[in-house]
Order: structure tokens, then C-alpha cells, then sequence
């Protein structure tokens, strides 16, 4: 009797130990998922700045790389897919991950009163991720659907001299140029505590990680500036 009661017993410690167990593994696994993620598209901003940089050296360069990137064919039906995948999966895992936060902050907030010391960076990636999502939805109706519709709809025809032309077209307008250094601005705090954390979420820590940290600050900085002197240096030039 005894026995089969400690068994029972036992048998709920067990349960209710799984229980959180797989709750909170399912927590870290959504966190590892977004910080791969976000690597992952801070591997893409990297290329994606490169490409752009060129154009403010060489018209020709800038031309050529485009014209590879847009018609080849590993690029446009593996590459572009897997970053889109990449770019949808990140913004939807943030939102659960808010959304949980949000929850269990509700439950604990008389006693912890969030995390009201943490610099605004980290406590608002939510607001500077909704940013940057908004950015991408005018960056998309910029450049990536006229892209579309030129190759997949329209079917025009190939063209390789035409990408620094129509890039800098867009650059010509100030208002877009204002929005579009505003959300330089955001992705810049959004980096600056995302890149930075996203090692911590992997579990990488070790001797290297001061030095990770200072990378991952100076780059949170020198792109989106970088990014910033792109659009600037068009917008001037077109002037
Ligand atoms: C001055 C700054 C920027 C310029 C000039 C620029 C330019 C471009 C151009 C020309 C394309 C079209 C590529 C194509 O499909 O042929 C593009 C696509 C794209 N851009 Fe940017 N971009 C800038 C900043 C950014 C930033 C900061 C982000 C991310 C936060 C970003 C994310 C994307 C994405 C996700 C695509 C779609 C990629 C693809 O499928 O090819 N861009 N950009």
C-alpha cells in the first residue's frame, strides 16, 4: 500500500517534471530557432550590404553582381526562397516569443517588475522588429516585386545594364530616402541586442565571447550606417 503510494507520488513528480521539462525545452527551442534565424539574415545583410556598397564605387560592378544574383538560377529558385522562408519564420517566432514573454511576465510582474533596468534595446525588439518588418514591406514593393513582375510576369527582356538605374531612381525621392534612414536607425538597435544574444541563445559561451560581443556591437553599428551613407550618397547625387 505504502509502496504503490510512493510509486503514485513518484509517478506525478515524474509527470509534472516532464511536464516543465518539455515546456520550457520547447521555450529554449524557439529561442534557438530565432537566434539561428537571425544569424542566418545577418548573413544575408552582410552580402546584401557588399552588393549595394559597390554601387557607390562602380556602376558597371554593381550592374554585373545584380544581373548574376537576379537571373541565376541556384540564387532565384534556392537561395531567394530559403532567405523569404528565413525572413517569414523570424518575424513569426518573435511574435510568439512576445507573446509568451507577455504571459509569463503577467504572472510574475507583482513580484519582478520586468526588466525595467535592461538597456531599450533589448527590451523592445518587438518594436524595432515591427520596424524593420515594415521597412521590408516597402523595400519589397520597391524593389523586389517590380523585380517580379519584370522576369515572371512581364517577362521582359533580359537586361543587364538596367539595375543601378532603376536603384538609384528610387533614392531620388527624399520622403522615401527620410523613411528609409529612419529604419537604418531601427535595425541598428534591433542588431545591437539581437546579434549580440543570439550566441548567448545558442549556448556560446566561452573565451571568445567578449570579443564576439565586440563584433557583433561594432557591425550593429557600421552597417546600418553603412546602409545610411548608401541612400544618402544616392539621394545627393541625384540632386
Ligand atoms: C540602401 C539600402 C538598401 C538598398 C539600396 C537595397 C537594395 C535592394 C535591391 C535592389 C533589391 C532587389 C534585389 C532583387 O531581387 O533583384 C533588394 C532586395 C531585398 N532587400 Fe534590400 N536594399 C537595402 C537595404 C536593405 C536592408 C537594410 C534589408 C534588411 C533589413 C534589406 C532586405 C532585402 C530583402 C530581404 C530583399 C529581397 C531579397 C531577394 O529576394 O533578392 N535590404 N534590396
Amino acid at each position: 500500500m505504502e509502496s504503490s503510494l510512493l510509486l503514485r507520488v513518484y509517478a506525478l513528480i515524474l509527470s509534472n517534471k516532464l511536464n516543465t521539462m518539455s515546456l520550457t525545452s520547447s521555450t529554449i527551442g524557439r529561442k534557438v530557432a530565432m537566434a539561428l534565424s537571425g544569424l542566418f539574415l545577418v548573413v544575408f545583410l552582410t552580402q546584401h550590404f557588399t552588393i549595394n556598397f559597390i554601387s557607390v564605387f562602380s556602376e558597371d560592378t554593381f550592374n554585373e553582381i545584380s544581373h548574376f544574383m537576379g537571373n541565376n538560377p541556384i540564387v532565384q529558385f534556392l537561395l531567394q526562397p530559403i532567405l523569404i522562408f528565413g525572413v517569414i519564420f523570424h518575424f513569426t517566432m518573435g511574435f510568439v516569443l512576445e507573446i509568451q514573454n507577455r504571459k509569463s511576465r503577467a504572472v510574475q510582474y507583482s513580484v519582478y517588475k520586468g526588466n525595467a533596468n535592461a538597456p531599450w534595446a533589448s527590451r523592445n525588439m518587438i518594436w524595432s522588429g515591427a520596424v524593420v518588418l515594415s521597412f521590408l514591406g516597402l523595400h519589397f514593393y520597391d524593389f523586389w516585386f517590380p523585380e517580379m513582375n519584370y522576369k515572371y510576369v512581364e517577362v521582359l527582356p533580359l537586361d543587364s545594364e538596367r539595375y543601378f538605374e532603376e536603384m538609384t531612381h528610387k533614392f531620388q525621392d527624399l520622403l522615401r530616402v527620410i523613411l528609409y534612414v529612419i529604419s537604418f536607425g531601427f535595425l541598428a538597435l534591433h542588431l545591437f541586442h539581437g546579434f549580440a544574444s543570439s550566441f548567448q541563445s545558442v549556448g556560446f559561451n566561452n573565451k571568445y565571447s567578449p570579443t564576439i560581443k565586440k563584433f557583433t556591437i561594432a557591425f550593429s553599428v557600421v552597417i546600418p550606417l553603412g546602409f545610411i551613407f548608401i541612400a544618402l550618397f544616392h539621394h545627393i547625387k541625384s540632386l
